[in-house]
């Protein structure tokens, strides 16, 4: 059965919106644990637009389950993580002017590259997953340098427009399963993915893990804020009771 990781990105998110220190993504994170998550997700990116380095350090020293760190193979990325030693990275292309990661990571083309992170990431005990479309030569290559996993990208299948193309996306990501499969590759699967979407996906056999993180925090945000409002007005009406009749 797969397992779900969450990422908590947006959490840092809303709190860079005020450069403030709440809401912290590490408290974000116990609650997730406490909600059964296998692991929780963080993407440190070059430009620290929502994680930071003391979110990846203090997450490593608070995260009793797994710490999958999501990140680019720019060199400062990699020696943070050679030093922060998550149990897992997930390897992204990373463009700075995106709203989120777009497309998967070209492991043909930067194989190299990609070989001797994982070498590092290795020596250091860290898993290493890459962040893929479902191709054939993206597959093979994250096999052939060594990656211990692939994170299928799940993206196309979000956006898919009819069943149909629904349909096609994910008999793609099936393929790509079992040619990773085949390549003793674990399978992970992440991006877009809602709690509409998820059902289709979630049948697929042995995929291991899913990383999801919008969808999650766009409902936390809705099941919270009723809660939250009542707790204001609470505050309110206490500071200034109104006179007893
Ligand atoms: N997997 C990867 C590699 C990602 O970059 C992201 C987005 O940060 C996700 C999964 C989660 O995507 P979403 O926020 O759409 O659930």
């Amino acid at each position: 059965m797969a397992v779900l990781n969450v990422n908590i990105d947006h959490v840092a998110t809303v709190r860079q919106a005020r450069l403030a220190d709440e809401p912290d993504p590490v408290w974000a994170a116990v609650q997730c644990e406490l909600a059964g998550a296998n692991g929780i997700t963080v993407h440190l990116r070059q430009d620290r637009r929502h994680i930071n380095d003391r979110d990846v350090h203090v997450l490593k020293g608070t995260v009793a389950c797994k710490l999958n760190l999501e990140m680019c193979m720019a060199e400062p990325i990699v020696k943070i993580a050679e030093q922060v030693r998550p149990d897992q990275v997930t390897l992204v292309p990373e463009n700075r002017a995106e709203l989120t990661t777009e497309g998967g990571l070209d492991c043909a083309r930067y194989k190299r590259r990609l070989a001797q992170v994982v070498k590092r990431m290795h020596k250091k005990g860290i898993l290493v997953s890459t962040f893929i479309a479902p191709e054939d030569e993206q597959i093979i290559a994250s096999a052939e340098t060594g990656c211990d996993a692939i994170e299928l990208h799940t993206g196309m299948y979000a956006n898919a427009r009819s069943e149909k193309a629904a349909g096609r996306r994910l008999a793609e990501l099936a393929a790509g399963k079992d040619l990773a499969i085949d390549r003793k590759l674990v399978v992970h699967a992440g991006h877009g993915l809602t709690y509409r979407n998820i059902g289709p996906v979630a049948s697929i056999p042995d995929l291991c893990e899913f990383n999801i993180g919008h969808s999650i925090i766009a409902r936390a945000v809705l099941l919270g804020i009723r809660q939250a409002t009542e707790q204001m007005i609470e505050l309110i009406e206490k500071a200034n009771p109104k006179p007893s009749a």
